[in-house]
């Protein structure tokens, strides 16, 4: 799953929730600036995945969308660099998920974890839609329409990820032999001249009908020799012989991104429903005073008792932004009783507060000027439909509704 190289195209999505957190930043969002440096990258907003499962409470959604994408740029997502930009400001992903779906059996749909999971989940909602049974199909065709190879995700993401192969696969190979194709194969037989266009076609017919291996190879060494025809002939010619459907829609591989362990401030799991988050623009006072009030090795009642940091969620935190050889020291100190926990926590707050800073300066010139982040994401939603139009344009023409 994960072998594939990372310098193809690699798309990533994450649905409108407001504003970012650390556990969004180191979990996800740094590995999305890794990537951009050595591959195309698409980084885009799901707003319409947001309205599968949220539609009866659009309000906020604006809002949403614009804390996020200032988050995205605050990490260092870097709009030179990546395509950023909405989904529903790219209505191409509405026709190419309406168009897979034409192929998609129902099975494939219900048989998707997440579907009955947020069903159970999410009680108080009712997910009975055709909207939220399409959700992942909608994935789908955000992956494919960027001809992604590979997709960034979280664990709960991969079975989406291996649903866009078997639909890709299927598309294919229906489409894949489309009139067209047939027809400009046709024309490449010609193209090799009268005495070897037969050779060939009576070689294919073997091959195709009896399963005939020395006609295949009989009929490739034809494609190979042939002085007459294009590099691009020769190509559509081995797809028509060996009967398997053009490539139109790439197969994407999931890039599984390590679940974050980043804790909260206290000592869940970093999440906005459990209350516990510093968010990645955050006020230090506020920050200051939850991280001196964090949870520490239950074990040290008073100053004067020993601690364990493995039992301690503050040293979960420390193991993201302390050096080693200072983290030793406090370890040390905590085992001895040598420090008291304040004295563990403030060099770990001068570190978050550093981070906090570098976060907020690269956000502050886009909160001074709105208009600044509206820009940038025009821009990246033009691109975005300029690279949709191309793929749809191929797609259209392989289900049949260019003409
Ligand atoms: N479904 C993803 C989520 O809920 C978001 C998403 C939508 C996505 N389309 C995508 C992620 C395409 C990766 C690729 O988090
Ligand atoms: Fe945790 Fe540090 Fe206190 Fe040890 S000294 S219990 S590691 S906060």
């Amino acid at each position: 799953m994960n072998s594939e190289p990372e310098a193809g195209k690699i798309l990533s999505g994450m649905r409108p929730t407001g504003r970012l957190h650390l556990g969004h930043y180191h979990g996800v969002l740094k590995n999305w600036v890794r990537l951009q440096e050595r591959s195309q990258c698409f980084f885009f907003v799901a707003d319409w995945h947001a309205l599968t499962t949220h539609y009866d409470d659009p309000s906020e959604m604006g809002t949403h969308v614009w804390d996020m994408l200032v988050d995205w740029l605050a990490a260092g997502v870097d709009p030179e660099r990546a395509t950023l930009f909405i989904q529903s400001r790219v209505p191409q992903h509405a026709e190419l998920h309406l168009l897979l779906s034409m192929v998609t059996p129902l099975g494939w749909l219900l048989r998707v974890p997440s579907f009955k999971d947020q069903q159970q989940k999410l009680k108080e909602r009712d997910l009975a839609t055709y909207g939220f049974l399409g959700y992942p199909l909608l994935q789908s065709a955000d992956i494919l329409m960027y001809r992604a190879t590979g997709v960034p995700v979280g664990e709960d993401q991969v079975p989406h990820v291996e649903l866009t192969r078997e639909i890709a696969r299927r598309f294919n190979h229906i489409f894949g032999r489309d009139v067209a194709f047939e027809e400009k194969a046709g024309e490449a037989v010609k193209g090799l001249g009268k005495k070897l266009a037969k050779q060939f076609s009576q070689a294919r017919g073997r091959w195709q009908q009896e399963g005939d291996q020395e006609a295949h190879d009989q009929a490739l060494a034809v494609i190979q020799q042939s002085v007459n025809i294009s590099a691009e002939d020769k190509e559509r010619l081995i797809g028509f012989l060996d009967g398997g459907g053009r490539e139109i829609l790439p197969e994407p591989a999931a890039l599984l991104t390590p679940a974050a362990k980043m804790p909260g401030l206290d000592g869940q799991k970093m999440s906005k429903s459990y209350n516990n988050t510093i968010q990645m623009r955050d006020d230090p006072d506020r920050v200051s005073s939850r991280l001196m009030s964090m949870p520490t090795d239950p074990a040290r009642q008073r100053r004067t008792d020993p601690g364990d940091p493995e039992r301690c969620p503050v040293w979960e935190l420390h193991k993201i932004y302390t050096a080693s050889d200072t983290r030793e020291t406090l370890a040390a100190g905590c085992k001895s009783a040598g420090i008291g926990c304040v004295d563990c926590k403030k060099p770990l707050l001068e570190k978050i507060l550093e981070e906090q800073a570098e976060l907020q300066d690269r956000a502050r010139p886009f909160e001074q000027n709105p208009a600044r982040v509206r820009e940038v994401i025009e821009s990246g939603c033009e691109r975005a439909r300029e690279v949709a139009e191309e793929t749809l344009n191929e797609v259209r023409l392989a289900v049949g509704t260019k003409y």
